[in-house]
């Protein structure tokens, strides 16, 4: 396990610097996906160039999964899943919550998992059953705060239709709790919950290379990651928070039908 988290922190770090080296002269937008503000730069494809050739190199026969390149298949047994850059409108305009996410898969599980932040210097990691690290600092979520007093971290899609029921929830969401926070990626917010620098966190529309590392490195810090009624975390919604708070938000979420889309 250590191995995979070895191998995947020394390649989400080659391309943190890629980018943190080229951002200045090559963000511009190149392409628009779900809508017109969803958009992707040459650097979210250099990056996954980048690390699926780094993959691949070291271990040729495994599958990968990435955002821009789509799935590639393998005979391993193990697949990698890969967000090039998670936080693109934040890339875009020069804010600094960004990061590469790579997570390892073996039999459908989620094995390693590795966040780099690189404007911050901070690199997230993560191995099932052997805790979160924050460089030398174990991780530990917070626990005991009641949805009142949580901090509250959330996203928003790139569709107008589904903004719109977002804002709806968010508005009932927002009198229930101590703040909220849009950090701009799906990533920080996830390694954020597991750090105690917020509560929790939910999104609706997030995809697995979203948080497929990140939910790790929740996860052995203590938190429950998940959808709604018992389901794992999923494109409908996935929510964060220690045990206790998760099912406070939870609760608070299901009755305001938060996966309908206007
Ligand atoms: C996005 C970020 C954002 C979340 C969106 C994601 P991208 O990923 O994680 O925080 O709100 O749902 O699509 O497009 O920057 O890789
Ligand atoms: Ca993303
Ligand atoms: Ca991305």
């Amino acid at each position: 396990m250590s191995d995979f988290v070895g191998l995947a922190e020394d390649i989400a770090r080659e391309a943190g610097d890629m980018l943190l080296a080229k951002r200045p002269a090559m963000s511009e937008v190149v392409e628009t996906k779900s809508s017109p503000t969803d958009v992707v730069t040459a650097l979210d494809k250099a990056s996954e160039e980048l690390i699926r050739a780094r993959i691949l190199a070291a271990r040729p026969g495994d599958a990968i999964l990435g955002e821009e390149g789509g799935e590639a298949r393998g005979d391993s047994g193990v697949r990698w899943v890969v967000d090039p850059i998670d936080g693109t409108v934040n890339f875009l305009y020069g804010l600094p919550d960004w990061a590469v996410s790579i997570a390892v898969e073996v039999g459908g599980r989620i094995v390693a998992g590795v966040v780099n932040v690189a404007t911050r210097g901070e690199v997230f990691t993560a191995a099932l059953g052997e805790g979160a690290w924050l460089g030398g600092q174990r991780l530990r979520c917070n626990t005991g705060v009641p949805l009142a007093q949580a901090l509250v971290a959330t996203g928003f899609g790139y569709l107008p239709g589904r903004r719109e029921v977002q804002g709806q929830v968010l508005a009932s969401v927002l009198p229930r709790v101590r703040d909220i926070r849009r950090g701009g990626s799906c990533a920080i917010d996830i390694c954020s919950v597991a750090a105690g620098r917020v509560d929790a966190y939910y999104e609706r529309g997030v995809n697995y290379w979203d948080y497929a590392a990140a939910g790790l490195v929740a996860a052995e810090a203590g938190a429950r990651i998940g959808g709604l009624h018992g389901r794992p975390s999923n494109s409908d919604l996935t929510l964060c928070a220690a045990p206790g708070l998760f099912e406070e938000l939870h609760d608070l979420l299901a009755p305001l039908d938060p996966e309908r889309d206007a």
